[in-house]
């Protein structure tokens, strides 16, 4: 029985609903799974706390990596080379390999579902360079990322959504995800939602869990991350007892527009822009000779942070550098970049076929998250065994970390990680369900108090007049700017050490926290006070992690240890609310061909 508008649905009975497989998170990676469960006639809910098309999949620009070899010869080989080396060697190399030669598939598959992607002359798919694809080709950079102009999350997103409409995927759009669901016997049975819409609570049954969730990019107070990305699902799975793999690897994109942070695709880059600083010059001549523009993001990332510590930035306040990319013309930028012209004249009054656009790096993408296998099992540390499967929870895309971005990620694999792993994750569940048939009874007592939980900010309005209250704003505010000061793209000892304190001090605060609204109709409130409790679970994994790695490796740069540590640090770390810190080795050994052994990285 539902609420009726208005009702408390603390009072009304609670509804119950069983599924063969739940996945929470409705972007690329949760609808990929979902329509691969959907067509082997499985029942699947996708639960969303926003309309599916507006998963933050639709915002990513440049493309999609896949050697397919229509612009220069390429092979899967070095895709997997450049992830590798991209991830400063801290990826798991099975996985990367899984990855790359899944590729071409995962591309020609969205092809058949609708993608429209850009085409070249000869009618094949378009495929433009990225940043830390190799350089070997006759003295050309590879050109493996394969765009529908600069739109192409949004291509992929709405191709996806409608091939799931057709495949009668069950969709419970605008519902939040408290927490996750238990049997007795630790096996992973579903999760509490509750309807956005009228507040009613539902339980969903689930012999199987995807968390398909995103990343945490509003953890940050510049970001290119929509205000949806709040890292639920890693929230859910911390609390569930699982630790956190890599959460000191976050990605600042080089490009966000100076002081905003909206997304400027690499694929400007790609097409021949590059960067210039106050002084008129290509300032990544002096950091990537070879590759220059196109090194990996974070290299080209403190590249412009330190041209504006020295004093080489750009504008009366030399805090920015400048993207020029008039010189490739109106017509190529009309056609290969619409988005981000539009983006600028909107939001700066700049048309780019005819001025520079101020640049300067922003949080873009969580590298580390829930550990996974390459089959999105997530796996956890039980004894000797580093990694034992979680029965019944799966995760893929941002939100897992299975790990083929190891310390940084090469710009254009994420749309092919979800890709690939979401389709894993359900080729995985679909064996896991022929031998689990049947519905697994919960553990009422903790459903108990999940729906509790779920029941936490209903009536806190008020307050005894003793009482510190705090307000979601308040503390959300507070937590961006402490990650921006403390956990940015150069860090060391004291820094993060403060930035610790700083966040453990908001952990508690978050205790008090009350909001005024008691509506149970579209109470966003409620929603914006649980998703805060997500990112401080991810703040907190992510400021210990960070100030624990004694040295630079990809995006981690500390100015106190500038050197990567292979010896001593060639190992994923693990964060949990009950061990704190803990680590576990590299998987370096590849499914079929000869490891990548760690080398100097140079672009
Ligand atoms: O720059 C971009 O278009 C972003 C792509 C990505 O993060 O993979």
């Amino acid at each position: 029985m539902s609420a009726t508008p208005e009702q408390n649905p603390a009072e009304a009975s609670i509804e119950r609903r069983q599924f063969d497989t739940l996945i929470i998170g409705a972007g690329g990676g949760g609808l990929r799974a979902a329509l691969k469960l959907a067509e082997a006639d499985l029942s699947v809910a996708v639960v969303s706390k926003v309309f599916p098309t507006r998963s933050h999949t639709v915002a990513a620009q440049g493309g999609m990596n896949a050697a397919l070899a229509n612009v220069l010869p390429d092979n899967w080989h070095w895709h997997m080379f450049d992830t590798v080396k991209g991830s400063d060697y801290l990826g798991d190399q099975d996985a990367i390999e899984y990855m790359c030669r899944s590729a071409p598939k995962a591309v020609y598959e969205l092809e058949h579902f609708g993608v429209p992607f850009s085409r070249l002359d000869n009618g094949k798919i378009y495929q433009r360079a990225f940043g830390g694809q190799s350089q070997d080709f006759g003295g050309d950079q590879a050109a493996r990322t394969c765009a529908a102009a600069d739109r192409t999350g949004h291509a992929i997103l709405h191709s996806l959504y409608q091939q799931n409409i057709r495949a009668k995927t069950h969709f419970f759009d605008e519902y939040f995800a408290v927490d996750l669901l238990k049997g007795q016997d630790g096996h992973v049975l579903g999760a509490v939602v509750f309807d956005i819409h009228d507040g009613q609570i539902m339980v969903i049954e689930a012999k199987t869990t995807l968390l398909a969730t995103g990343g945490a990019g509003q953890l940050f107070k510049t970001t290119t991350n929509a205000l949806i990305n709040t890292g639920d699902g890693m929230g859910m799975a911390m609390r569930a007892g699982i630790p956190l793999q890599d959460m000191e690897f976050f990605q600042f994109h080089p490009t966000g527009i100076a002081g905003r942070g909206m997304l400027i695709t690499e694929g400007v880059r790609g097409e021949g822009g590059y960067l210039v600083n106050g002084q008129g010059e290509r300032l990544m001549e002096r950091y990537a000779p070879k590759a220059k523009d196109l090194a990996s993001r974070d290299v080209v990332s403190r590249a412009i942070a330190i041209e504006i510590r020295e004093g080489r930035g750009c504008g009366p306040n030399k805090d920015h550098v400048l993207l020029k990319l008039d010189h490739l013309g109106e017509e190529v930028i009309q056609k290969r970049l619409p988005g981000i012209r539009q983006t600028c004249i909107t939001f700066l009054g700049i048309d780019p076929a005819e001025a520079p656009i101020p640049v300067f790096p922003t949080a873009h993408y969580t590298m580390g998250g829930i550990p996974t296998n390459r089959f999105g099992q997530v796996v956890v540390p039980v004894k000797d065994t580093p990694e034992e499967p979680v029965a019944g929870l799966y995760a893929a895309g941002e939100c897992a970390c299975v790990s083929v971005h190891g310390g940084n990620r090469l710009g254009g694999n994420s749309l092919l990680d979800i890709l690939v792993f979401g389709r894993a994750a359900a080729n995985h569940i679909i064996e896991y369900l022929q031998e689990n048939k049947y519905h697994r009874a919960l553990d009422e007592e903790q459903m108990k108090l999940v729906v509790e939980k779920a029941q936490q900010y209903n009536n806190t309005a008020g307050g005894s007049s003793s009482e510190k209250i705090e307000t979601v704003a308040g503390l959300r505010k507070e937590l961006k700017q402490v990650m921006e000061e403390h956990c940015g793209v150069f860090r060391n000892k004291e820094i993060l050490e403060q930035g610790v304190v700083r966040v453990e001090q908001l952990v508690l605060r978050m205790k008090n926290v009350k909001i005024d609204d008691s509506s149970f109709t579209f109470n966003t409130a409620k929603v914006e006070a649980f998703e805060l409790e997500n990112l401080m679970a991810v703040a907190v994994a992510t400021i210990h992690s960070a100030a624990a790695r004694e040295e630079s490796r990809g995006a981690h740069s500390r100015i106190d240890f500038p050197d990567r540590d292979d010896k001593a640090w060639m190992r994923h770390s693990l964060y949990s609310f009950d061990n704190g810190l803990d680590y576990k080795p590299v998987r370096t050994k590849p499914m079929s061909v000869a490891s990548f052994p760690p080398k100097p990285r140079v672009y």
